[in-house]
């Protein structure tokens, strides 16, 4: 079914759902909070960022109108993210307030991605407001290492906050970005440990985001060389478990754990994309991997009304690319795109 066919047959004060020009259904928006981070992870920032001016985000309120927009138009899964998404000020009483559609039916799922700094504070929090599920970026269990890639980061703290979400019924996930020369000796221990406290783990490839002044291949891993390396210890069953995301699954025998693979420079994975990201400053980027942006703040603060929001919105929709085309190799060592990670929060 087209977007127009949608358009013509929906009822009367529905705004009609997304459909891309490859007939995919955006049912998925990930939002980015705030742009900064309490962390400067050496693949994510730089050490000394230049941060947004904060007149430039939207309020609170702003981000509930337009997270709502989209749950109008089909959305049924928000993630909220960043920057460090926990670490902007008041962000509970947009949780709170997003949970209403929780409780309609309109949304399936509201969830967060966050580095564990301020779960201890939020876990039970987060739960109150229907999150149910959290994940938790960490690549390292060993706090020099942690220290030496989070540059800012403290150890103890995230175990403690990963400890208070699992104790307040949230679900967690460990995300750990493969780091060649950093951690690779370590993601088995990860597993066992991840597995062993009945979290899911997902392995990330680096991708090639904003300037961070650092040498990229320096850093890049493939992910096939990292599960050959699980493969001594573990075996490793393919199992046909898709989240409509770009993680590819394994059971782990030896734990009955999962085990995710995220291989955006191996493997295309923009097939079955579902997904949009918007910035804090209202900006929609249709694919993480290309430039080509809508200004949604402009249309939010024209009107009360939301028409030329979802006007805007449906626009840009019909401007949503096939997939991308991340490359890291001897010829391109410049990031493949401009913006860092914190900006559309990944
Ligand atoms: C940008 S962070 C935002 C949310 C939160 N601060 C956190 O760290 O989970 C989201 C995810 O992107 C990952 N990430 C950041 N930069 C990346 C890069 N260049 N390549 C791959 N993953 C990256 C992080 O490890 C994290 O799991
Ligand atoms: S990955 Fe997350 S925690 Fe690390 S610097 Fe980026 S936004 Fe902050």
């Amino acid at each position: 079914m087209t977007a127009a066919m949608l358009q013509l047959d929906r009822p009367a004060g529905h705004p009609a759902p997304l459909i891309d020009p490859f007939a995919r259904a955006i049912t998925y928006l990930r939002v980015s909070v705030t742009d900064r981070c309490d962390f400067r992870c050496v693949y994510c920032m730089s050490e000394h960022m230049s941060f947004l001016p904060k007149a430039d985000l939207l309020t609170l309120e702003e981000l509930d109108r337009l997270c709502s927009a989209f749950v109008a138009k089909g959305v049924r899964k928000l993630r909220m993210t960043g920057g460090e998404p926990l670490v902007r000020r008041g962000i509970m009483t947009l949780f709170a307030s997003l949970s209403r559609h929780l409780g309609t039916g309109a949304l399936d799922e509201l969830t967060v991605t966050t580095n564990g700094s301020q779960l201890a504070k939020y876990a039970t929090e987060l739960k109150n407001c229907g999150v149910e599920r959290v994940n938790v970026s960490l690549d390292t269990l060993d706090p020099d290492k942690f220290r030496a890639i989070t540059r800012w980061g403290e150890l103890p703290q995230v175990l403690r906050g990963i400890d208070a979400a699992q104790a307040a019924g949230l679900k967690v996930k460990i995300n750990a970005v493969a780091l060649k020369g950093v951690n690779d000796e370590e993601l088995s221990d990860l597993v066992a440990w991840a597995h062993g406290r009945g979290m899911e783990l997902t392995v990330i490839e680096v991708m090639p985001l904003g300037d961070i002044g650092e040498e990229r291949l320096a850093q890049y891993l493939p992910l096939s060389l990292v599960r050959a390396k699980l493969a001594e210890r573990y075996t490793l069953e393919d199992i046909d478990y898709k989240t409509g995301g770009p993680a590819r699954y394994v059971r782990v025998a030896e734990t009955g754990g999962r085990l995710g693979f995220i291989t955006p420079m191996t493997h295309n994975f923009c097939e079955s994309c579902n997904r949009v990201r918007i910035t804090c400053t209202g900006t929609l980027y249709m694919c993480l991997g290309q430039e080509d942006a809508a200004d949604l703040r402009a249309p939010l603060r024209a009107s009360q009304s939301d028409e030329p929001l979802y006007a805007a919105i449906d626009e840009a929709i019909a401007r949503k690319p096939k997939g991308h085309d991340f490359v890291i190799d001897r010829r391109h060592k410049r990031p493949a795109l401009s913006r860092h990670m914190s900006v559309t929060g990944g």
